[in-house]
């Protein structure tokens, strides 16, 4: 018996799960048609990060202080770095499109829930199958409640469904006090899928030199366990598709997600690890395990263990290890 390994997400059909996660490798073509041709699923494009583009802005307006006062000119560089930064990116999209043969997802960090959304209609013109939205406020700003922080994913949401046609998903984190409830409630807004979490920079400390620096960039092979947790929780709770992201580098760990019941994998530090075959050998390892497992695809198993399926909370929930170190003799 052959494996079937297409599924569902993004609100498309996808010949694998394991598709190709955001990052700076999928902003260029080659690699991008070097990933499909591996047997991605999907490609996820880098992020048109609107950050970036209020950082050119900025660096634009004050080499030019000059026009700092006039609102004409301000109004001109907005409009000219925008432009140029979306004309840059819908020319991405429709080269990859050319080139990758499989869905092509085109992919927003959305920092602000302002005019930036109605730019989400282009990339849909641009031919994008999709649309992902990078979301992420860091809760640090304490003047501002939860509520607050929460209301900023939904206004966004809110406000991308309404420009476009083709399907939006969402990547989120976990920085939430109601963390089930919140994706619950937005699987509910009218999402295609949401992924269970991005992993972003993070600051630490080099202690010879006593500066804050940069962490590792890609991923380890056992970062997979929080996301793991809370797609085992989620499955078959929400109103939308989970994927996985974070630490899934190897098909025993896509497996893993599947049996929790997420549709999808998306799969970046591996790829800058061991470039576009790992997607080749992920494919191949779980179609070997499904057919050792005797199933014909990837439904036939698809939450098989998660925690609506198990009905044992305890191994999904549980948090102390008190008994483990109780019993431990050194
Ligand atoms: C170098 C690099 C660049 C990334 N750029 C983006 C990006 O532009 N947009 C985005 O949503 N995620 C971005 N990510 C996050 C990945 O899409 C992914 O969600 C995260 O790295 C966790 O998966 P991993 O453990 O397989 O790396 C980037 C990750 C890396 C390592």
């Amino acid at each position: 018996m052959k494996a079937n390994l297409t599924t569902r997400f993004f609100g498309l059909e996808l010949k694998s799960p394991v598709v190709a996660a955001s990052s700076s490798m999928t902003g260029n073509i080659d690699q991008i048609r070097k990933i499909a041709d591996a047997g991605a699923g999907a490609i996820v494009l880098k992020s048109i990060f609107e950050e970036e583009i209020y950082h050119q802005l900025q660096e634009e307006l004050s080499r030019r202080n000059e026009f700092l006062s006039d609102p004409e000119y301000l109004d001109y560089f907005d409009y000219v770095i925008k432009d140029e930064s979306l004309r840059k990116y819908v020319k991405l999209v429709s080269d990859a499109k050319a080139a990758a043969g499989v869905p092509v997802v085109a992919s927003i960090n959305c920092a602000t829930s302002n005019e930036w959304m109605a730019f989400a209609a282009k990339l849909q013109e641009a031919g994008a199958d999709a649309l992902e939205l990078n979301l992420f406020v860091a809760p640090s700003d304490s003047s501002k409640t939860g509520q607050d922080h929460e209301n900023f994913y939904f206004t966004v949401v809110d406000r991308v469904l309404r420009h476009v046609s083709i399907p939006v998903s969402i990547k989120i984190s976990h920085y939430f006090s109601n963390l089930a409830g919140m994706v619950q409630r937005l699987s509910q807004t009218g999402v295609a899928g949401i992924s269970l979490f991005n992993r972003f920079y993070a600051p630490d400390i080099d202690i010879a030199a006593q500066k804050v620096v940069a962490a590792d960039v890609l991923s380890a092979d056992n970062e997979y366990l929080l996301p793991l947790r809370w797609t085992g929780i989620l499955a078959g709770k929400t109103a939308c598709r989970l994927a996985g992201t974070t630490g899934i580098h190897t098909a025993e760990t896509a497996v893993k997600f599947l049996l929790a019941g997420a549709s999808a994998v998306q799969v970046a530090s591996a790829l800058y690890q061991h470039g576009p075959a790992v997607v080749t050998e992920m494919n191949s390892g779980i179609a070997r395990w499904m057919e050792e497992k005797g199933y014909a695809s990837i439904d036939d198993f698809r939450g098989k263990l998660s925690l609506q399926n198990v009905g044992n909370a305890t191994a999904w929930e549980r948090v102390q290890f008190m008994k483990y170190f109780g019993e431990k003799e050194f």
